[in-house]
């Protein structure tokens, strides 16, 4: 693919996809301040950028076979807790901010997880045993089985787990 056309589809994958979770938070806020149509036209933006980003990765030709996808997601994954943010947790620390180095510091512990998730399931891609996933609404913490009582990362409880279905 030609580089403009390559870089161009890399840019707006990522626009889209921030666009996207932007707008999710924006419906979060608008259902706290009661404006439910606004919510609702933000969730369907956001829906609708998620149609474009999931385009524009098609056209990115970035789609492999699932065992090459979560070879690409372990690497990333690794990346990140390897490298990416301890970068970012000492510069937030250095910066006294820290909001940020919390938010980083979850995320750290939580691709860690990932990585051993992604890792774990490509060992035996079609003898995976059948488990439930929890995810923490506070730190991103997976959890198999059921929802532990507290949160291991961040110690939030129970009631913050989400079933993925
Ligand atoms: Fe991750
Ligand atoms: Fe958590």
């Amino acid at each position: 693919m030609n580089k403009e056309t390559l870089d161009n589809l890399k840019e707006a994958f990522a626009g889209e996809s921030q666009a996207n979770r932007t707008y999710l938070a924006f419906a979060q806020r608008a259902e706290k301040e009661g404006l439910t149509q606004a919510a609702k036209l933000f969730r369907a933006a956001a829906d609708s950028e998620t149609v474009h980003a999931l385009k524009h990765l098609a056209a990115l030709r970035k789609i492999g076979s699932t065992g090459e996808n979560l070879k690409e997601a372990i690497s990333g994954e690794t990346y990140e807790f390897q490298s990416m943010y301890p970068r970012m947790i000492e510069a937030a620390s250095g910066e006294d901010e820290k909001a940020a180095r919390m938010s980083f510091e979850n995320a750290n512990a939580v691709e860690q997880e990932h990585a051993k998730l992604f890792g774990e399931i490509l060992a035996d891609l079609a003898g995976a045993p059948a488990v439930d996933y929890w995810v923490c609404q506070n730190c991103g913490h997976v959890h198999l089985d059921e929802a532990p009582e507290k949160c291991p990362v961040c110690g939030w409880s129970q009631r913050f787990f989400n079933k993925i279905d």
